[in-house]
Protein backbone atom coordinates (compact mmCIF):
# COMPACT_ATOMS: atom_id res chain seq x y z
CA UNK A 1 0.00 0.00 0.00
CA UNK A 2 1.32 3.48 -0.89
CA UNK A 3 0.59 5.65 1.82
CA UNK A 4 2.70 8.13 1.09
CA UNK A 5 0.98 9.89 -0.80
CA UNK A 6 -2.07 12.54 0.30
CA UNK A 7 -5.19 13.63 -0.71
CA UNK A 8 -4.00 16.83 -0.70
CA UNK A 9 -0.96 16.34 -2.88
CA UNK A 10 -2.44 14.11 -5.35
CA UNK A 11 -5.44 16.64 -5.81
CA UNK A 12 -2.60 19.15 -6.48
CA UNK A 13 -0.45 16.93 -8.70
CA UNK A 14 -4.05 16.00 -10.82
CA UNK A 15 -4.73 20.11 -10.60
CA UNK A 16 -1.99 20.56 -13.52
CA UNK A 17 -3.90 18.09 -15.86
CA UNK A 18 -7.67 18.92 -15.08
CA UNK A 19 -9.72 21.28 -17.63
CA UNK A 20 -11.12 22.55 -13.71
CA UNK A 21 -7.98 23.62 -12.51
CA UNK A 22 -9.04 26.21 -10.53
CA UNK A 23 -8.53 27.49 -6.82
CA UNK A 24 -11.93 27.47 -6.32
CA UNK A 25 -12.59 23.72 -7.61
CA UNK A 26 -9.52 22.29 -5.36
CA UNK A 27 -10.96 24.25 -2.47
CA UNK A 28 -14.69 22.76 -3.19
CA UNK A 29 -12.90 19.47 -3.03
CA UNK A 30 -10.67 20.31 0.12
CA UNK A 31 -14.23 21.38 2.23
CA UNK A 32 -16.04 18.21 0.96
CA UNK A 33 -13.34 15.68 2.77
CA UNK A 34 -13.63 18.06 5.67
CA UNK A 35 -17.59 17.56 6.11
CA UNK A 36 -16.41 13.50 5.16
CA UNK A 37 -13.92 13.57 8.02
CA UNK A 38 -16.96 15.39 10.69
CA UNK A 39 -19.03 12.32 9.57
CA UNK A 40 -16.83 9.85 9.73
CA UNK A 41 -15.92 11.28 13.69
CA UNK A 42 -19.82 11.18 14.76
CA UNK A 43 -20.16 7.90 12.82
CA UNK A 44 -17.61 5.88 14.47
CA UNK A 45 -19.29 7.26 17.62
CA UNK A 46 -23.20 6.16 16.85
CA UNK A 47 -22.79 3.45 19.82
CA UNK A 48 -21.72 6.15 22.30
CA UNK A 49 -23.51 9.33 21.52
CA UNK A 50 -27.21 9.72 21.10
CA UNK A 51 -27.35 9.61 17.83
CA UNK A 52 -28.68 6.05 17.18
CA UNK A 53 -32.53 5.58 15.96
CA UNK A 54 -35.13 7.34 14.16
CA UNK A 55 -35.99 11.37 14.45
CA UNK A 56 -39.24 9.98 14.16
CA UNK A 57 -39.64 12.74 10.86
CA UNK A 58 -40.25 11.22 7.15
CA UNK A 59 -38.28 12.75 4.46
CA UNK A 60 -39.04 14.11 0.92
CA UNK A 61 -38.83 10.93 -0.26
CA UNK A 62 -41.19 9.27 2.33
CA UNK A 63 -38.49 7.74 4.20
CA UNK A 64 -38.02 7.91 8.16
CA UNK A 65 -34.92 10.25 9.16
CA UNK A 66 -32.60 8.92 10.99
CA UNK A 67 -30.86 10.74 13.35
CA UNK A 68 -27.28 10.28 11.42
CA UNK A 69 -29.22 11.49 8.26
CA UNK A 70 -30.08 14.75 9.62
CA UNK A 71 -26.69 14.97 11.18
CA UNK A 72 -24.79 14.15 8.10
CA UNK A 73 -27.20 16.25 6.02
CA UNK A 74 -26.53 19.48 8.48
CA UNK A 75 -22.74 18.89 7.97
CA UNK A 76 -22.99 18.98 4.87
CA UNK A 77 -25.06 21.93 4.37
CA UNK A 78 -23.33 24.39 7.17
CA UNK A 79 -19.75 23.79 5.63
CA UNK A 80 -20.20 23.23 2.05
CA UNK A 81 -22.56 26.70 2.13
CA UNK A 82 -19.48 28.62 3.18
CA UNK A 83 -16.65 27.05 1.10
CA UNK A 84 -17.05 29.74 -1.50
CA UNK A 85 -17.14 27.40 -4.60
CA UNK A 86 -20.84 26.88 -4.90
CA UNK A 87 -23.74 28.30 -5.83
CA UNK A 88 -26.31 26.02 -5.21
CA UNK A 89 -26.86 22.25 -3.44
CA UNK A 90 -29.59 19.63 -3.53
CA UNK A 91 -29.21 17.32 -0.75
CA UNK A 92 -31.77 13.91 -0.33
CA UNK A 93 -32.73 14.76 2.88
CA UNK A 94 -33.87 18.71 1.35
CA UNK A 95 -37.20 18.62 -0.80
CA UNK A 96 -35.81 21.99 -3.00
CA UNK A 97 -32.85 23.50 -4.00
CA UNK A 98 -30.53 25.45 -1.91
CA UNK A 99 -29.21 28.56 -2.90
CA UNK A 100 -25.98 29.37 -1.37
CA UNK A 101 -27.07 32.79 0.37
CA UNK A 102 -26.02 36.11 -0.15
CA UNK A 103 -23.94 36.56 2.54
CA UNK A 104 -21.53 33.48 1.83
CA UNK A 105 -19.23 33.89 -1.52
CA UNK A 106 -20.38 32.28 -4.45
CA UNK A 107 -18.59 30.28 -6.69
CA UNK A 108 -19.59 28.37 -9.92
CA UNK A 109 -20.30 24.74 -9.19
CA UNK A 110 -23.80 22.83 -7.92
CA UNK A 111 -23.11 20.14 -5.39
CA UNK A 112 -25.98 17.24 -5.12
CA UNK A 113 -25.37 14.75 -2.38
CA UNK A 114 -26.77 12.10 -0.35
CA UNK A 115 -25.55 12.89 3.20
CA UNK A 116 -25.83 9.30 4.74
CA UNK A 117 -26.72 6.43 2.17
CA UNK A 118 -27.52 3.15 3.90
CA UNK A 119 -29.21 4.83 6.73
CA UNK A 120 -31.48 1.72 7.41
CA UNK A 121 -28.23 -0.16 8.27
CA UNK A 122 -26.89 2.53 10.69
CA UNK A 123 -28.54 1.14 14.14
CA UNK A 124 -26.89 -2.54 13.29
CA UNK A 125 -23.46 -1.48 12.63
CA UNK A 126 -22.65 -1.80 8.85
CA UNK A 127 -21.23 0.67 6.38
CA UNK A 128 -22.94 4.03 5.91
CA UNK A 129 -21.76 6.56 3.57
CA UNK A 130 -22.28 9.78 1.91
CA UNK A 131 -22.49 10.00 -1.91
CA UNK A 132 -21.82 13.47 -4.23
CA UNK A 133 -22.09 14.82 -7.29
CA UNK A 134 -20.24 17.78 -8.96
CA UNK A 135 -21.89 19.80 -11.51
CA UNK A 136 -20.49 23.39 -13.23
CA UNK A 137 -23.35 25.56 -13.57
CA UNK A 138 -23.72 26.42 -17.47
CA UNK A 139 -22.16 29.18 -19.32
CA UNK A 140 -23.47 32.48 -18.90
CA UNK A 141 -25.14 31.75 -15.79
CA UNK A 142 -25.90 34.78 -13.60
CA UNK A 143 -28.40 35.96 -10.82
CA UNK A 144 -30.40 32.91 -8.94
CA UNK A 145 -29.49 30.06 -10.12
CA UNK A 146 -32.28 28.34 -12.18
CA UNK A 147 -33.57 24.83 -11.39
CA UNK A 148 -33.49 24.10 -14.95
CA UNK A 149 -29.50 24.76 -14.84
CA UNK A 150 -28.75 22.27 -12.59
CA UNK A 151 -31.06 19.49 -13.64
CA UNK A 152 -27.95 18.32 -15.94
CA UNK A 153 -27.52 15.26 -17.47
CA UNK A 154 -24.59 12.86 -15.24
CA UNK A 155 -22.14 12.76 -18.31
CA UNK A 156 -21.57 16.72 -17.33
CA UNK A 157 -20.69 15.95 -14.00
CA UNK A 158 -16.85 17.34 -13.28
CA UNK A 159 -16.31 15.00 -10.10
CA UNK A 160 -18.30 12.69 -8.33
CA UNK A 161 -17.48 10.05 -5.23
CA UNK A 162 -18.18 9.14 -1.77
CA UNK A 163 -17.07 8.82 1.31
CA UNK A 164 -17.31 5.19 3.19
CA UNK A 165 -17.34 4.81 6.55
CA UNK A 166 -16.89 0.99 7.30
CA UNK A 167 -13.98 -0.49 9.57
CA UNK A 168 -11.78 2.04 7.80
CA UNK A 169 -13.11 5.49 6.62
CA UNK A 170 -12.67 5.53 2.63
CA UNK A 171 -12.91 8.53 -0.05
CA UNK A 172 -13.12 7.19 -3.39
CA UNK A 173 -12.69 10.32 -6.02
CA UNK A 174 -12.66 10.88 -9.68
CA UNK A 175 -12.26 13.86 -11.50
CA UNK A 176 -12.47 12.79 -14.73
CA UNK A 177 -9.02 11.12 -14.92
CA UNK A 178 -9.57 7.38 -13.51
CA UNK A 179 -10.82 6.86 -10.06
CA UNK A 180 -8.92 6.82 -7.26
CA UNK A 181 -9.16 5.44 -3.81
CA UNK A 182 -7.62 6.93 -0.50
CA UNK A 183 -7.95 5.15 3.33
CA UNK A 184 -8.14 7.83 6.15
CA UNK A 185 -5.55 6.94 8.49
CA UNK A 186 -7.20 8.00 12.07
CA UNK A 187 -3.60 8.77 13.72
CA UNK A 188 -2.63 11.88 11.41
CA UNK A 189 -6.46 12.68 10.31
CA UNK A 190 -5.43 12.66 6.50
CA UNK A 191 -6.69 10.49 3.27
CA UNK A 192 -3.72 8.55 2.23
CA UNK A 193 -4.14 7.22 -1.76
CA UNK A 194 -4.54 3.60 -0.91
CA UNK A 195 -5.99 2.45 -4.23
CA UNK A 196 -4.78 4.51 -7.23
CA UNK A 197 -6.53 4.01 -10.34
CA UNK A 198 -9.07 1.76 -9.43
CA UNK A 199 -10.69 -0.89 -12.57
CA UNK A 200 -14.04 -2.53 -12.48
CA UNK A 201 -12.99 -6.21 -13.88
CA UNK A 202 -14.37 -6.66 -17.45
CA UNK A 203 -16.66 -9.06 -15.63
CA UNK A 204 -17.52 -10.60 -12.20
CA UNK A 205 -18.55 -13.22 -10.20
CA UNK A 206 -20.86 -11.42 -7.86
CA UNK A 207 -24.48 -10.39 -8.38
CA UNK A 208 -26.21 -7.82 -5.90
CA UNK A 209 -30.02 -7.33 -5.83
CA UNK A 210 -32.91 -7.36 -3.39
CA UNK A 211 -34.42 -10.63 -4.15
CA UNK A 212 -37.71 -9.94 -1.72
CA UNK A 213 -38.77 -7.27 -4.51
CA UNK A 214 -38.96 -10.54 -7.05
CA UNK A 215 -43.00 -10.83 -7.13
CA UNK A 216 -43.55 -7.07 -8.14
CA UNK A 217 -40.82 -7.50 -11.10
CA UNK A 218 -41.66 -6.99 -14.82
CA UNK A 219 -40.73 -10.01 -17.05
CA UNK A 220 -37.36 -8.44 -18.18
CA UNK A 221 -36.30 -8.25 -14.73
CA UNK A 222 -37.26 -11.41 -13.20
CA UNK A 223 -34.85 -12.97 -16.87
CA UNK A 224 -32.20 -10.74 -15.96
CA UNK A 225 -31.75 -11.85 -12.55
CA UNK A 226 -32.32 -15.25 -13.50
CA UNK A 227 -29.32 -15.17 -15.56
CA UNK A 228 -27.16 -14.55 -12.99
CA UNK A 229 -28.53 -17.52 -11.52
CA UNK A 230 -27.56 -19.85 -14.12
CA UNK A 231 -24.44 -18.21 -16.34
CA UNK A 232 -21.39 -19.03 -15.68
CA UNK A 233 -19.20 -16.66 -13.88
CA UNK A 234 -15.43 -15.12 -14.33
CA UNK A 235 -14.34 -17.69 -12.38
CA UNK A 236 -16.45 -20.74 -14.19
CA UNK A 237 -18.36 -21.02 -11.24
CA UNK A 238 -21.94 -19.76 -10.14
CA UNK A 239 -22.45 -16.46 -9.32
CA UNK A 240 -22.27 -15.32 -5.80
CA UNK A 241 -25.22 -12.83 -4.11
CA UNK A 242 -24.19 -10.51 -1.82
CA UNK A 243 -26.63 -7.65 -1.17
CA UNK A 244 -25.52 -5.39 2.01
CA UNK A 245 -28.64 -2.74 1.36
CA UNK A 246 -26.23 0.63 1.53
CA UNK A 247 -26.08 1.37 -2.26
CA UNK A 248 -22.38 2.71 -1.04
CA UNK A 249 -21.42 -0.39 -0.07
CA UNK A 250 -22.87 -2.32 -2.38
CA UNK A 251 -21.02 -0.22 -5.26
CA UNK A 252 -17.77 -0.34 -3.72
CA UNK A 253 -17.12 -4.04 -3.38
CA UNK A 254 -18.41 -4.27 -6.46
CA UNK A 255 -15.36 -1.41 -8.13
CA UNK A 256 -13.19 -3.77 -6.27
CA UNK A 257 -14.33 -7.23 -7.00
CA UNK A 258 -16.44 -6.99 -10.19
CA UNK A 259 -19.94 -7.79 -10.81
CA UNK A 260 -23.27 -6.43 -10.61
CA UNK A 261 -25.86 -4.27 -8.44
CA UNK A 262 -29.48 -3.88 -9.54
CA UNK A 263 -32.19 -2.01 -8.16
CA UNK A 264 -34.77 -2.72 -10.80
CA UNK A 265 -38.05 -1.22 -11.14
CA UNK A 266 -40.83 -2.78 -9.25
CA UNK A 267 -44.91 -2.74 -9.03
CA UNK A 268 -44.62 -0.47 -6.21
CA UNK A 269 -41.47 1.65 -7.75
CA UNK A 270 -42.05 2.11 -11.34
CA UNK A 271 -39.04 3.94 -11.63
CA UNK A 272 -37.07 1.71 -9.48
CA UNK A 273 -35.92 3.26 -5.82
CA UNK A 274 -32.51 4.94 -5.99
CA UNK A 275 -32.28 8.82 -6.93
CA UNK A 276 -30.95 9.70 -10.36
CA UNK A 277 -29.13 12.69 -9.28
CA UNK A 278 -27.80 11.94 -5.70
CA UNK A 279 -27.20 8.00 -5.81
CA UNK A 280 -26.95 6.84 -9.43
CA UNK A 281 -25.32 9.66 -11.53
CA UNK A 282 -22.01 9.94 -9.39
CA UNK A 283 -22.27 6.06 -8.56
CA UNK A 284 -22.44 5.74 -12.47
CA UNK A 285 -19.45 8.64 -13.54
CA UNK A 286 -17.15 6.56 -10.99
CA UNK A 287 -18.13 3.41 -12.65
CA UNK A 288 -17.28 4.48 -16.15
CA UNK A 289 -14.27 6.27 -15.10
CA UNK A 290 -13.41 2.83 -13.91
CA UNK A 291 -14.19 0.90 -17.00
CA UNK A 292 -16.94 -0.51 -15.62
CA UNK A 293 -21.20 0.78 -17.52
CA UNK A 294 -23.74 1.58 -15.50
CA UNK A 295 -27.19 1.34 -17.38
CA UNK A 296 -31.41 1.71 -15.93
CA UNK A 297 -32.09 -1.59 -18.57
CA UNK A 298 -32.52 0.48 -21.67
CA UNK A 299 -30.25 3.04 -22.03
CA UNK A 300 -27.03 4.70 -20.10
CA UNK A 301 -27.71 6.49 -16.32
CA UNK A 302 -25.02 9.18 -17.49
CA UNK A 303 -27.30 9.97 -20.51
CA UNK A 304 -30.72 10.55 -18.95
CA UNK A 305 -32.14 13.54 -18.56
CA UNK A 306 -33.47 14.69 -14.74
CA UNK A 307 -37.02 16.60 -15.13
CA UNK A 308 -36.74 16.62 -11.48
CA UNK A 309 -34.12 17.13 -8.60
CA UNK A 310 -35.40 13.74 -6.64
CA UNK A 311 -35.74 11.43 -10.39
CA UNK A 312 -35.80 8.35 -9.42
CA UNK A 313 -34.21 5.75 -11.83
CA UNK A 314 -33.61 1.75 -12.30
CA UNK A 315 -30.10 1.09 -11.76
CA UNK A 316 -27.99 -1.77 -13.31
CA UNK A 317 -24.44 -1.23 -12.60
CA UNK A 318 -20.94 -2.44 -12.32
CA UNK A 319 -18.61 -4.75 -14.68
CA UNK A 320 -19.23 -3.89 -18.37
CA UNK A 321 -19.76 -7.62 -19.29
CA UNK A 322 -22.39 -8.10 -16.93
CA UNK A 323 -24.38 -4.95 -17.21
CA UNK A 324 -24.47 -5.62 -20.96
CA UNK A 325 -26.07 -9.13 -20.31
CA UNK A 326 -28.90 -7.17 -18.57
CA UNK A 327 -29.28 -5.13 -21.33
CA UNK A 328 -29.50 -7.53 -23.96
CA UNK A 329 -32.17 -9.17 -21.90
CA UNK A 330 -34.14 -5.59 -21.90
CA UNK A 331 -33.69 -5.54 -25.19
CA UNK A 332 -35.73 -8.75 -26.24
CA UNK A 333 -37.93 -7.39 -24.13
CA UNK A 334 -38.79 -3.92 -25.66
CA UNK A 335 -39.93 -1.17 -24.45
P1 LIG B 1 -30.81 5.98 1.80
O1 LIG B 1 -30.33 5.32 3.06
O2 LIG B 1 -29.92 7.11 1.38
O3 LIG B 1 -32.27 6.35 1.84
O4 LIG B 1 -30.64 4.94 0.60
C1 LIG B 1 -31.14 3.65 0.75
C2 LIG B 1 -31.02 2.93 -0.54
C3 LIG B 1 -29.66 2.35 -0.85
O5 LIG B 1 -28.63 2.65 0.00
C4 LIG B 1 -29.87 0.85 -0.82
O6 LIG B 1 -29.14 0.20 -1.79
C5 LIG B 1 -31.32 0.72 -1.04
O7 LIG B 1 -31.92 1.86 -0.52
C6 LIG B 1 -31.85 -0.50 -0.35
O8 LIG B 1 -33.20 -0.58 -0.62
P2 LIG B 1 -34.06 -1.87 -0.25
O9 LIG B 1 -34.10 -1.92 1.24
O10 LIG B 1 -35.38 -1.60 -0.89
O11 LIG B 1 -33.34 -3.05 -0.86
MN1 LIG C 1 -29.12 6.68 -0.47
MN1 LIG D 1 -29.57 8.99 2.40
Amino acid sequence: MNTEVTVTEHILLHQKKSPHATGQFTGLLYDLILSGKSIAFRVTKAGLLDVLGGTGEINVQGENVQKLDDIANRIMLYRMERCGALCAMSSEEEPDLIRVRPEFPHGDYILIFDPLDGSSNIDVNVNVGTIFSILRRPEGGSGEVTLDEVLQPGWKQVAAGYVLYGPSTMLVLSTGQGVHGFTLDPGVGEFLLSHPDMTIPEQGYIYSVNEGNRQNWDDAAREAVEWFHTAPASNGKNYSARYVGSLVADFHRTLIYGGIYMYPPDRAKPNGKLRLMCEANPLAFLAEQAKGKASDGRMRILDKQPDKLHARTPLFIGSARDVEAVEAIYAKHGR
